[in-house]
């Protein structure tokens, strides 16, 4: 059964409505160009093929409901009532989907809402690194797009998430994993400047080159909530402010050298990371127009280097996934994601996948590590409308 099979499964359990439509939005996993989105700069997210699906049937009344396949209980609230659940918070997985309703409203103003009940189904991991937030935002932003006839485009849209994450759900995320989760294309990666919200595909190429994207997911959690993710952030926005440039994207290599005489080391570190990941997501970017995906190993992993030393937001969990995978053939491998745990890719010869994902098991367990989930992805379609 697929996320739209189980979604529209789940919405008969909810009621004898007809489903109007079904929605699915990917989950993610950047590619490079880590923390650099809410420094207005690069990124270069992928799609994946993991999705989830949004079912939709129309109420007679004004109560948005929402079930999903990873929680227990539905979730209703009236469109009247919306606005004060969301700034009272503590909605949990719901402040996703309700946000997201409470965010379109907000956006477009007149639009003639009305009740829905809303089941979710999902194949993303949750807390895996690969944005399963961004994937639930997308569907459901689709879906009442749709729904609600408000008419937006998938940028719009992608910031209808943000501001969901951002503002209901209270995560100080930047825009990369809704931009990626509604805007990927099939075999290539967003190239997104995250100051225009301008975007390219790039095409990967990985089949005709025979390599592929293997995610090992260390099940270590992570939530961007709170603590680091927040703290990195800070740490940027006072880099920025000693230099007097609205956001780290306006500093360049040539002003590292400054940079270390007028900040402390830690901030110092903090932006040398911001600054030389925007230039290695541009080289790499260069890299596989000119000479494709064999050509850009060395970038991801010293991007790697970069987050475990300089942004300090690895853990040993992916350091060890990252040295494993390198040890075994990848070409290049980093952690992905916000950091502090969840996942770490490595681009790797397809015939190695197997060895590979072998030596992962056999050094998560000698390090004493729980088991971690290896599997390869896919660089897949955004946010469509599946019925
Ligand atoms: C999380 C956030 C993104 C981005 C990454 C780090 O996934 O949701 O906005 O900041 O971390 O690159």
């Amino acid at each position: 059964m697929t996320a739209v099979d189980d979604a529209r499964a789940l919405l008969a359990t909810l009621t004898d409505a007809p489903a109007v439509g079904v929605w699915s939005a990917p989950g993610r996993a950047n590619l490079i160009g880590e923390h650099t989105d809410y420094n207005e700069g690069f990124v270069l997210p992928f799609a994946i093929a993991q999705r989830t699906a949004a079912a939709v049937a129309l109420r007679d009344d004004d109560v948005i409901r929402v079930r999903s396949t990873f929680a227990d209980d539905a979730v209703e609230v009236s469109l009247a009532e919306l606005d004060a659940r969301i700034a009272a918070g503590g909605l949990d997985w719901a402040g996703y989907p309700l946000g997201v309703a409470w965010a379109l409203r907000a956006e477009v103003p007149d639009a003639v809402t009305r009740g829905v009940d809303i089941a979710l189904a999902s194949a993303v991991p949750v807390g895996a690194g690969l944005s399963s937030s961004a994937a639930i935002e997308g569907a459901v932003a689709s879906a009442l797009n749709d729904v609600w006839g408000t008419g937006l485009d998938k940028v719009a849209l992608a910031r209808v998430g943000r501001t969901a994450e951002n503002d209901a759900v209270g995560a100080p995320t930047g825009i990369m994993d809704q931009m990626a989760s509604m805007l990927g294309v099939t075999d290539a990666a967003t190239f997104l400047d995250c100051r225009t919200l301008q975007t390219r595909p790039v095409p990967l190429g990985f089949a005709e080159t025979g390599l592929e994207i293997l995610v090992v997911d260390t099940l270590v959690e992570h939530a961007h909530a709170s603590g680091g993710y927040r703290e990195r952030r800070a740490s940027c926005e006072k880099g920025a402010a000693a230099f007097d440039v609205r956001a780290l994207r306006d500093l360049t290599v040539d002003d590292l050298p400054r940079a270390r005489e007028i900040l402390d080391d830690v901030t110092f570190r903090r932006v040398r990371h911001i600054v030389t990941e925007n230039q290695r997501v541009l080289d790499t970017v260069a890299a596989l127009d000119l000479a494709g995906p064999s050509a850009i190993g060395d970038l991801l992993t010293a991007s790697h280097a970069s987050m475990r030393d300089d942004f300090e937001i690895s853990v040993p969990e992916l350091d060890l996934a990252v040295e494993t995978t390198l040890a075994a053939g990848a070409l290049g491998a980093r952690m992905t994601g916000g950091g502090f745990g969840g996942a770490a890719i490595a681009l790797i010869p397809a015939e190695l996948v197997p060895a590979a994902t072998d030596a992962v098991y056999a050094a998560f367990a000698a390090s004493g590590f729980r088991t971690p989930n290896v599997f390869t992805v896919t660089p897949s379609e955004g946010a469509r409308r599946d019925a």
